[in-house]
């Protein structure tokens, strides 16, 4: 039944393409997102929020999240190849979430795809507001727990099936902050008290007041970085020279998305203006990526002559259609004692 009524849909949508494609292996390039119950209003409600939650918005608006359908690497990838949009969009400018429930992947909008995971996304179904408190605002609203939960992340950030590029979960689900307590909230939403609402003329008896609350940043790599929070770096002495040490404090692997590279480099320098050595070591997703809160020490021989050492930590995303150059950022940095 359901998969008639797919082929329905897709007749009456009419993709042209659908006839002589091979067969599907990607799950999320399966076009089989529902046309029908498309809200026809999505720019004009997506755009009313900030009228009342100034705050909220500007923090969205300046996150990956409200740039992931016009993200210059995703239209890259859906200009090479068209056939794919419908599947990106599910996770790249998707349906509400609640639509299919929490923790699933989501069904692909059709309108609006340019103003990507919006609030609507996270907040509706059908004309119902969901929040994590229990408040008057939008004719009354029952506190959800899921908003406190890492499943709410779950339906885009942790799919192995439909996108093991891009998804956090098996690894989080392993590591020590899961297992503390931590969600991904307690990282990529910083804790903030505030009222719930910007506008001062929402009068006070439809206000709950200030409370702990999260900002919406999502900080990753990209926009926002938490590269400053990702590892650390120690050091201690050997016969040959040192042992590096790297303790990663991401809730999840690191790098924890394919097309990343941690690399760890120890430059040693002596009088004259080139290094006299240096040492490299790559960590990529997922084969060889640091999991979380495992430490991990690499051994570096001091040559002689040597003035000065340093350990340096960097992040890299990799050159990719829509990247020209590799984008590279600092972890941590570290200088090594030298001895005399
Ligand atoms: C990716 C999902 C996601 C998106 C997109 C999103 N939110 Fe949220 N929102 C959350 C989560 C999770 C919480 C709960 C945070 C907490 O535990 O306090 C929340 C909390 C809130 C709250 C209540 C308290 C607070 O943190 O201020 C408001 C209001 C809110 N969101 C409004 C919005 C608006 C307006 C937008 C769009 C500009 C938006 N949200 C976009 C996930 C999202
Ligand atoms: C299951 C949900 C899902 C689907 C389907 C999906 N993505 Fe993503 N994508 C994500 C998430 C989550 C991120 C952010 C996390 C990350 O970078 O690992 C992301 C990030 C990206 C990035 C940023 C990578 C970078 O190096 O900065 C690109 C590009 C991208 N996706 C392209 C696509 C394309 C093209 C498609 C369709 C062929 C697609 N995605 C389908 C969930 C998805
Ligand atoms: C203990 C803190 C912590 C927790 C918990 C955590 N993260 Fe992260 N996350 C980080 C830090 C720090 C970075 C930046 C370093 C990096 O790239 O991993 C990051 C990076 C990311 C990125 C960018 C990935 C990349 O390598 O390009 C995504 C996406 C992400 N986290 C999603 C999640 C999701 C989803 C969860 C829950 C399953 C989660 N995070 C839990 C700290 C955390
Ligand atoms: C005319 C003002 C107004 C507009 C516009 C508005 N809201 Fe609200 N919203 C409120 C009020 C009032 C509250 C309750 C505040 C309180 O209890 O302190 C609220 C609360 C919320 C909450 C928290 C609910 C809870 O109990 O946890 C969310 C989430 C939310 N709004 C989402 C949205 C989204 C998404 C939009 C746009 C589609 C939006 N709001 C537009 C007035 C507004
Ligand atoms: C409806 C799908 C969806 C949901 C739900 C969702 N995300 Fe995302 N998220 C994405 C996509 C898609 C991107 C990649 C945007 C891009 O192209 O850069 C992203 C990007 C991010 C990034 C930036 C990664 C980077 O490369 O810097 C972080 C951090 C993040 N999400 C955290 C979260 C957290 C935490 C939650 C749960 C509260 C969550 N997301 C819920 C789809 C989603």
């Amino acid at each position: 039944m359901k998969r008639l009524l797919t082929v329905a849909s897709l007749v009456v949508a009419g993709l042209p393409f659908l006839a002589a494609a091979p067969a599907v292996t990607d799950p999320c390039a399966l076009p089989d997102s529902a046309v029908d119950g498309e809200r026809k209003d999505y720019l004009r409600l997506a755009n009313s929020c900030v009228k009342c939650h100034a705050d909220v918005t500007a923090e969205h608006q300046g996150s990956a999240h409200a740039s992931s359908w016009t993200d210059p690497l995703v239209q890259a990838a859906i200009k090479a190849d068209p056939s794919k949009a419908d599947g990106c969009a599910r996770c790249h400018a998707p349906r509400e979430i609640l639509d299919v429930g929490i923790g699933k992947l989501p069904e692909a909008r059709t309108t609006a795809r340019e103003l990507g995971v919006t609030c609507i996304t996270c907040h509706m179904k059908k004309n119902d507001y969901f929040g994590p408190y229990t408040s008057k605002g939008h004719g009354g609203v029952e506190a959800s727990a899921f908003y406190r939960e890492s499943t709410m992340c779950a339906g885009c950030h942790g799919q192995p099936e439909a996108r093991k590029e891009h998804e956090q979960f098996s690894s989080f689900l392993k590591g020590p902050a899961a297992k503390d307590g931590a969600t991904c909230q307690s990282c990529h939403m910083p804790e903030v008290t505030r009222e719930l609402v910007t506008d001062p003329k929402i009068r006070p008896e439809f206000k709950i007041g200030a409370v702990p609350a999260r900002k919406h940043t999502f900080g990753g790599v990209r926009k926002g970085s938490l590269l400053a929070q990702a590892a650390a770096l120690g050091v201690e002495p050997s016969s040959e020279g040192w042992r590096i040490g790297i303790t990663p404090k991401t809730g999840h692997a690191l790098p924890a998305s394919y097309g990343r590279r941690v690399r760890l480099t120890v430059e040693q320098r002596g009088d004259g203006e080139k290094p006299l050595k240096t040492d490299v070591f790559d960590f990529v997703a997922p084969e060889t990526a640091l999991a979380p809160g495992v430490s991990s020490t690499h051994a570096v021989a001091k040559v002689s002559g040597v003035v000065s050492a340093k350990a340096v930590l960097t992040h890299h995303a990799q050159v990719a259609p829509g990247r020209d150059a590799e984008e590279v950022g600092v972890i941590a940095t570290l200088v090594l004692p030298v001895g005399n």
